[in-house]
């Protein structure tokens, strides 16, 4: 992980935490930039063995423009999701070209904004979705380089909310109906048939499902070969998981790419891939102080200033993340429920957790939060958004500041009337 002890303070990079802490108070994220950069040329190393690959890096993740900004300077293209991701990705300095729009349900407006850019490829996930784009495109006189995103029907044995690849599962064209898709989208105006894609799920710590997927794609570019359709384009989506606890070991960035050369380095496309989390979630934590130590009836419970609002992961997948003070100071050690201050008993970051034996006051970190942390935050209970700090070396510098109360409630409008011909008319 991202943080490490030094004289018995924790540090990222050459910066103390508690110092950021202090500084911008808490809670708040703080991500290595090193850390990002070095996962980053993990990727590009690991795949030099199938050159032209593009790393699309799954804004999703985190869209913060410093750490998206970080990654374009390096070379790497975007996933999108939205027009919102898409409009980060353009103001981080990705350019058009390296820019896939995956995701289940792009609008015909969106089609609209990314046409106009001029964006690499659209990852289409349904025949109406199909349908809807070569409107578009057609209406505006442009051709939508598309992939279509198949369901390849291989369980990614990781958590079910992020398993994606299953047929049961909401994503990709059934992988019995990709081959007549094909087919139709070869006859719709404004579609230029370009790749194949996949995605399915987070979080994996196995090669085996993509070993799966791969060779399925794999049959399915030899049969698409047959019916005269050569792609210049794979996707393989992303997905690699991190070590969120001690001991484990997710597959490295080499032997994900020594597979994929194993199972489709001969079939002369550019291969695209889509990491999110494997870029950037080692390289954050989220710091917190410790509010007040309960003793409750059968256990203890350690109450921090950051929430489930905050940092969502436990609460919504039961995920773990390991915590750590920014001082080694104690030497006993003690089980707590570690919890946050909000309205809910889902509010629960770790139950029986054994750390340092903490009091109120002391600084915590956890660890593994620079995907999926910040971008999943919300206001509920109407706490503010937690800063984020971007370090590199011996510095560090907000990437976000924390926002006002103004900045909160100043959003809520005075109830008023909405005279619906006018709005027409307008
Ligand atoms: N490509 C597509 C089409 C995706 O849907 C995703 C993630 C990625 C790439 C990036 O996957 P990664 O390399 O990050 O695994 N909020 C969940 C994770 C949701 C992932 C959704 N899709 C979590 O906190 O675990």
């Amino acid at each position: 992980m991202a943080a490490d002890y030094k004289d018995g303070d924790l540090m990222m990079e050459g910066v103390k935490l508690a110092t950021v802490a202090s500084v911008m108070g808490t809670p708040v994220y703080c991500y290595s930039r090193g850390r990002i950069e070095a996962a980053y040329r993990a990727y590009e190393d690991a795949f030099a063995c199938l050159p032209g690959t593009m790393i699309c890096y799954a804004v999703k993740a985190n869209t913060n423009q410093a750490v998206i900004g970080t990654l374009a300077a390096l070379g790497a293209g975007a996933d999108v999701v939205s027009e919102g991701e898409l409009r980060r990705a353009l103001k981080a300095g990705v350019p058009t070209s390296r820019i896939v729009f995956s995701g289940v349900a792009k609008k015909p407006s969106e089609m609209e904004f990314a046409l106009k850019a001029g964006i690499y490829q659209f990852n289409v996930e349904s025949e109406p979705e199909l349908m809807a784009l070569s409107k578009v495109a057609a209406r505006l006189g442009l051709e939508a380089s598309i992939a279509l995103r198949v369901n390849p029907d291989v369980d990614a044995r990781t958590h079910e909310k992020i398993a994606t690849g299953k047929s049961e599962n909401k994503f990709g064209i059934p992988w019995r109906r990709a081959r007549a898709c094909y087919r139709l989208a070869g006859s719709l105006p404004g579609i230029r048939v370009q790749g194949i894609a996949m995605h399915i799920g987070s979080q994996l710590l196995s090669l085996e499902p993509y070993r799966e997927a791969y060779s399925r794609l794999a049959e399915m570019v030899a049969e698409l070969a047959e019916d005269g359709i050569k792609l210049e384009s794979i996707d393989i989506g992303g997905g690699l998981g991190i070590a969120y606890e001690d001991g484990t070991v997710p597959p490295s960035q080499a032997a994900l790419a020594a597979l994929a050369e194993e199972c489709l380095g001969r079939l002369d496309a550019r291969l695209i891939i889509e990491p999110g989390r494997s870029l950037v979630g080692a390289a954050g934590v989220l710091l917190s102080e410790v509010i007040y130590v309960k003793s409750g009836e059968s256990r203890d419970f350690m109450i921090i200033d950051a929430a489930m609002n905050d940092l969502i992961r436990p609460a919504m997948y039961d995920a773990y993340h390991g915590v750590k003070p920014l001082k080694t100071k104690a030497t006993a050690v003690r089980s707590y429920d570690i919890v946050g201050p909000v309205c809910e008993s889902g509010d629960t970051f770790a139950k029986s957790r054994v750390v340092p034996e903490v009091k109120a006051g002391d600084l915590i970190a956890f660890l593994g939060a620079g995907a999926y942390g910040a971008v999943m935050a919300g206001t509920y209970n109407s706490r503010l958004l937690v800063p984020e700090v971007m370090i590199a070396g011996d510095s560090f510098g907000v990437i976000r500041p924390r926002p006002t109360y103004d900045d909160l409630i100043g959003l809520d409008t005075p109830w008023q009337v909405i005279d619906e011909k006018e709005e027409r008319s307008a």
